[in-house]
């Protein structure tokens, strides 16, 4: 039987390394995205094409020979699959493995095991990265270490709103005591430190804002929440910045705060057009407000039927690299001015709706994306 695979096995006993398969057609394995390994009777490696050399992360040249049993800290699923393949127990077996590897990550593996009717290569194995595997564990990592953040700045922020009053009062009672010809000269001084604690506290109170608030709950219609920030957003810019609308009208209410989303969606709107500066200046700034009906989604490791799937698209010059992977951390700016925290907070409220947010961006083409879960 052979395995379901476009080359030939043809005679290439002129070639001393691969012998039996012509160089060729084995080359063309190397233009394959997944990484292929062809294993002897002895489970010894006798090819391996460019992508596996590259999950793998060894070079072909240390990789032959070597056994199947050496690569992996727990390959025993893959050597007793191995030993089926050899015996001729199927075509092709596929499983998902997390393979262990000394000193190194381990990967998370989709694996194609094919049995070849060659007796010198009797056994060819497939490994893909479980690309969806990844993104979740990602998501998941991404979502501990928000609530892991959003712990400490919450406890920070206590820590610095408590002695502030302090300081600002100890600077006014200070301006009171000083000297009557030093007063102008001194109080400088004084202005300073209660402008800067003054400045303190509205961050503060910013970075405690969404752990204030009640959440107040009641049907929500998103329609109404981006007509909203829409009228907002052009009152503040009113000439060179258009904003077009693609709505799903099909979309349901869902139970929510509506206020809370109004801020999360005008934090992200915000954004762009703060973005857009130059091409509102320009005339072409161009905002899209999309929603959408999403099905099967997984939200926070929880899946969902329904959901609302809402983009906020601007054409502007697109996310920092260098901040590109922190946005939603708290205090992380690209912007002169700029707090950091209007997305942190958009990412709170729609957390608290069971929601995330997810970003896209490039030079013209920025897309947040909200997904909340729909009844
Ligand atoms: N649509 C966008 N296009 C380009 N850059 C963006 C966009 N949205 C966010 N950014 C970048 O992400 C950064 C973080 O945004 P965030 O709203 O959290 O903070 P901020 O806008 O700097 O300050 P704040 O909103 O607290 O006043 C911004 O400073 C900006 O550099
Ligand atoms: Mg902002």
């Amino acid at each position: 039987m052979r395995g379901p695979f476009f080359w030939t096995i043809v005679d290439t006993a002129n070639i001393p390394s691969l012998p039996k398969t012509p160089l060729t057609s084995l080359d063309g394995l190397d233009l394959l995205a997944s990484a292929v390994i062809i294993l002897d009777a002895d489970s010894h490696i006798k090819f391996a094409n460019a992508a596996a050399e590259n999950l793998l992360e060894s070079s072909f040249k240390v990789l032959a020979g070597q056994k199947l049993t050496e690569l992996f800290l727990n390959g025993g699923d893959l050597v007793n699959v191995f030993h089926q393949a050899l015996a001729h127990e199927f075509a092709d077996k596929r499983l998902d493995l997390v393979l262990e590897r000394a000193g190194r990550e381990s990967l998370q593996v989709h694996v194609v095991v094919n049995a070849l009717d060659d007796p010198e290569m009797p056994v060819l194995i497939e490994l893909r990265e479980n690309v969806q595997q990844l993104k979740l564990d990602r998501e998941e990592r991404m979502f501990d270490q928000s609530q892991a953040n959003k712990e400490l700045i919450r406890n920070l922020a206590h820590e610095i709103k408590n002695p502030l009053g302090g300081i600002r009062g100890a600077a006014q009672l200070l301006e009171l005591e000083l000297p009557d010809r030093q007063l102008k000269e001194l109080r400088e001084y004084t202005q300073v430190i209660i402008k800067e604690a003054d400045r303190l506290q509205t961050l503060v109170d910013r970075l405690l804002a969404p752990h204030r608030r009640p959440h107040i709950v009641g049907d929500v219609n998103i329609h109404e929440v981006l007509e909203r920030v829409r009228s907002l957003i052009v009152a503040e810019f009113p000439n060179g910045l258009s904003i077009k609308r693609d709505y799903d009208l099909s979309v349901p209410e869902f139970r929510g705060d509506k206020e809370q989303l109004i801020q999360a969606v005008l934090n992200i709107t915000h954004n762009a057009a703060q973005a857009l500066i130059e091409r509102i200046e320009a005339g072409d700034a161009q905002l899209t407000f999309i929603t959408r009906v999403a099905r099967q989604v997984t939200l926070a490791k929880i899946r969902y039927r329904l959901a609302l799937d809402l983009h906020i698209i601007d054409n502007g010059p697109g996310i920092p690299p260098e901040i590109h992977d922190r946005i939603f951390y708290p205090l992380v700016s690209g912007r002169d001015g700029g707090s950091g925290l209007g997305l942190t907070l958009a990412q709170t409220f729609v957390q608290q709706h069971q929601g995330v947010i997810e970003c896209e961006s490039r030079p013209g083409y920025t897309d947040f994306r909200i997904l909340i879960p729909l009844p």
